[in-house]
């Protein structure tokens, strides 16, 4: 694999074998010259929306306070000590998407979102931790980061926001537009704003084991089968009337123990699972769609692209898209992995897909999974 510049020229190879979930890394000019993609009124904007996550956090008086979007009004920008901080801006933004997707070197499943942090001068979310890893990337003005591998994560009881009680850092630095910092998860680290600045922070997802259990048995509860009901044709008489018989327990533990799950139940559990877009995600199709004949005419032409807001994986001959999961022919799957991969598909590469191929697409067009172009 090529050394990227993203990282500090190494390749994501010895990236991952070396940081990734290990140490810190100061990547200076990760992207040169790099300008923001979005104005903050552009940013103040979305986070007036009730479909897109937002926080804003104040420190007044050595207070913390914060507050969650929908923000339909914020501090003046002269004030210092205030962050508006805007999750899932690549949902919203196309180039916010290119962005997060330079970090595809790790696979979407892991990839989460980009999240924009405005903050006066002095502001900052105080000394914390985080349970993912993170690439904090500087995007306009500067940021001084103070990190510490430190153990004692312990944070302040009762306050608005993760606060560590008792913060040492090690290292710091000031990183200027450009300059990005790795973290591994459980870093502490503590960022203050030198002027106004605004920072990226490429997030990942980790889920927890108990909530991927607690979704699973869910998952299984619409797929199992167990015929029949309990019957006892051999009973006795009770002396206990309160008592459940041994007898039942067995036959009861016997039956449920049939509740089996192999692989590939797991694979299209996990699939859907990652696919499925989050709650406060709305697709909305083209206000006139074309015809089929038209869209097909069209993406032969033009191509066809996933929508930022899509979520499309697969694994073997399942593939996933925004929740929902298809078992496909060998041929279809190399349609529909390239385009999971790609997140576009050449016109070209639209002759070999089949009927059941272009109904689909058809389908994810008209719910605005998928665009022309
Ligand atoms: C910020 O951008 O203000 C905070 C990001 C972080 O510390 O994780
Ligand atoms: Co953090």
């Amino acid at each position: 694999m090529k050394k990227l510049q993203l990282l500090g020229n190494i390749t994501p190879a010895q990236f991952l074998r070396d940081y990734w979930h290990k140490k810190p890394l100061l990547i200076r000019g990760a992207i040169p010259g790099f300008k923001p993609l979005l104005k903050f009124e552009r940013l103040a904007d979305l986070a007036t929306k009730n479909f897109v996550e937002s926080r804003l956090v104040t420190q007044i008086d050595g207070e913390w306070n914060m507050q969650h979007g929908p923000l339909t009004e914020l501090p003046p920008r002269t004030q210092p000590n205030w962050t508006m901080l805007v999750q899932g801006v690549n949902l919203y933004d196309e180039k916010a998407d290119d962005l997060l997707r330079q970090f595809r070197f790790l696979p979407d499943a892991r990839l989460d979102d980009l999240m924009i942090s405005y903050a006066t001068d002095g502001a900052g979310v105080g000394p914390h931790f985080d349970s993912y890893d993170v690439f904090l990337l500087q995007a306009h003005g500067k940021r001084r980061w103070k990190i510490s591998a430190q153990e004692d994560l312990s944070l302040v009881e009762g306050l608005p926001l993760k606060i560590l009680s008792n913060f040492t850092p090690e290292e710091e630095f000031v990183l200027e537009p450009g300059d990005m910092l790795y973290l591994p998860p459980h870093y502490a680290h503590d960022g203050i704003a030198e002027g106004e600045c605004m920072t990226y922070s490429i997030g990942f997802r980790s889920p927890s084991f108990q909530e991927l259990g607690e979704a699973f048995l869910q998952f299984m509860a619409d797929s199992i089968d167990l015929p029949g009901r309990y019957a006892d044709p051999d009973i006795q008489p009770a002396k206990n009337p309160a008592e459940i018989p041994r007898e039942m327990l067995a036959t009861i533990t016997e039956e449920l123990n049939k509740v089996r799950w192999d692989e590939e139940d797991v694979t299209i559990f996990f699939g859907e699972y990652m696919s499925e877009p989050k709650h406060n995600v709305f697709f909305t199709g083209p206000s006139k769609p074309l015809t089929v004949g038209r869209f097909m005419e069209s993406a032969a032409k033009k191509g066809l692209k996933l929508s930022a807001k899509t979520l499309m994986l697969y694994r073997g001959k399942h593939v996933f898209i925004n929740g929902e999961s298809f078992a496909v022919s060998r041929a279809d799957k190399v349609v529909l992995d390239v385009l999971a991969n790609e997140r576009r598909l050449d016109g070209a590469a639209l002759e070999q897909a089949s009927d059941d191929v272009l109904e689909a697409l058809y389908t994810w067009y008209q719910d605005g999974w998928i665009e022309l172009g």
